[in-house]
């Protein structure tokens, strides 16, 4: 149960421990396991603002579920520092509607929802089966080791990314390296410009493309609505940056959990039936994308504590997902568990809109990948696996794996 308020505000209020890297590579940080033990309590933001963070699964439910909980950046406080980011947070550009709130939100929604139909998600499938299949052949051409993420897990998302935009995967280059930058934290603001430019000016490109000479894809489709160019360029924009780093780093990072537990990885492959329940519990147990924040537009009661209109809430999907309150043993990778209800897409209005494409995506590329390589294994002892730290979406870098060269 909550603690009562008084002693809350009493409290100095932690900052959000972001630093994973303090035992095992799928863990949450210990500080903020540390931090679990009240579902609300206070945070400080990187500003110096304070807000709250939410761990327990119910609440975390509770707030992604309420529309008196905004998407809007320009009213919330980032909860950790970031290099260069500005005092007060812009709103999102246009077409960027996972920064806007009904009604604004659900018309961009619905127009993209209307989109995911069955003939276009059987598409999707098979292309992504065939590419699957094309990759794997180029792996076993190429020798007997890899980086698993530069040959596997980065392609398979931006096959999918270049199908839903209607771009030859030969084009990737034109975006894949620019939202990379975008992403890296590393990154200076000048270079991040740049390539939100690059992006910019290739999405203008594609829109005005597709708008004169309409192809079979997610994005001619949209051209056919009553979007102007610049919301469509929005939407594109949208797709890559959600689309992309999410899904590639849930299969590294799940190719690498299944490698460092071998048990659940046998009992995979005996049952390859066992695939689509494979991935919800990696999602589960890896949470990479994290924390979501939402800002109070009223004075809303969460399990007892009384958030404030026009204080940032940050709630945490990898604390939220290892709840032992719903998920028994929550820190045991266990893919014959029942991982539904797990939040790593998100809940309520804004819940993942590829969510079903990202499935079909892992449940496709997990076995047949160990079924290529059975003798699959890490090219380097597990701690030394690079691991992105403090990137907004978590995972490794690199995942240098080998395997043995087939006998037959
Ligand atoms: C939203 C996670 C893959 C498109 C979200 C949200 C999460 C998430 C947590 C909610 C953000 C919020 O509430 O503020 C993931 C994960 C993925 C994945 C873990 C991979 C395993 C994808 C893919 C696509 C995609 C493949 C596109 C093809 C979107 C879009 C939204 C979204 C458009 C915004 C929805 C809205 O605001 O209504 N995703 N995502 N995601 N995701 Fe995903």
């Amino acid at each position: 149960g909550a603690a009562p308020a008084t002693s809350a505000a009493a409290e100095e209020p932690p900052t959000l421990p972001i630093d994973r890297h303090t035992g095992c590579p799928f863990d949450p940080p210990a500080g903020l396991t540390a931090l679990s033990d009240r579902p609300v309590r206070r945070l400080r933001h990187a500003d110096g603002h304070d807000g709250w963070l939410v761990t327990g699964h119910a609440a975390a439910r509770a707030v992604l579920s309420d529309p008196r909980f905004s998407s809007r950046y320009e009213l919330m406080h980032p909860p950790m520092p970031m290099e260069g980011l500005p005092a007060e947070m812009p709103p999102a550009p246009v077409g960027e509607f996972i920064g806007l709130d009904a009604p604004e939100h659900t018309r961009y929604r619905r127009l993209l929802t209307g989109k995911f139909t069955v003939r276009r998600m059987r598409q999707l499938t098979e292309r992504v089966e065939q590419f699957t299949v094309e990759c794997l052949d180029a792996m076993e051409q190429a020798g007997t080791s890899a980086d698993l993420v530069e040959v596997f897990a980065q392609p398979v998302p931006a096959l999918m990314i270049c199908e839903l935009l209607g771009v030859p995967y030969a084009d990737r280059d034109r975006f894949q390296s620019h939202v990379a930058t975008v992403f890296d934290q590393r990154a200076d603001m000048e270079a991040k410009g740049a390539a939100f430019g690059a992006i910019h000016q290739f999405l203008s490109e594609l829109v005005a493309a597709k708008r004169a000479e309409p192809t079979d894809d997610l994005l001619s489709d949209l051209t056919a609505s009553d979007l102007t160019e610049e919301e469509l360029i929005g939407v594109g924009g949208v797709l890559l940056a959600a689309g992309l780093d999410t899904t590639a780093n849930m299969l590294a990072l799940g190719t690498f959990a299944l490698l460092s537990n071998p048990d659940q990885l046998d009992a995979l492959r005996a049952d390859p039936g066992l695939a689509e329940q494979t991935v919800e519990e990696l999602l589960r147990y890896l949470s990479v994308a994290d924390p979501i924040p939402r800002a109070a537009l009223e004075d809303v009661e969460i399990e007892g504590q009384l958030i404030k209109a026009g204080e940032t809430v940050t709630v945490s999907v990898q604390a939220a997902n290892r709840d032992a309150g719903k998920f028994p043993d929550p820190d045991r990778l266990d893919i014959h568990r029942k991982a539904t209800g797990h939040l790593a897409f998100g809940h309520g209005a804004h819940q993942c809109l590829g969510q079903q494409l990202a499935r079909v995506e892992m449940a496709v590329a997990f076995p047949a990948l160990f079924a290529r390589f059975p003798g699959l294994r890490l090219a380097v002892p597990p701690e030394q696996v690079p691991l992105r730290e403090h990137a907004n979406i978590y995972g490794v870098i690199s995942l240098p794996v080998t395997w043995d060269k087939e006998q037959s």
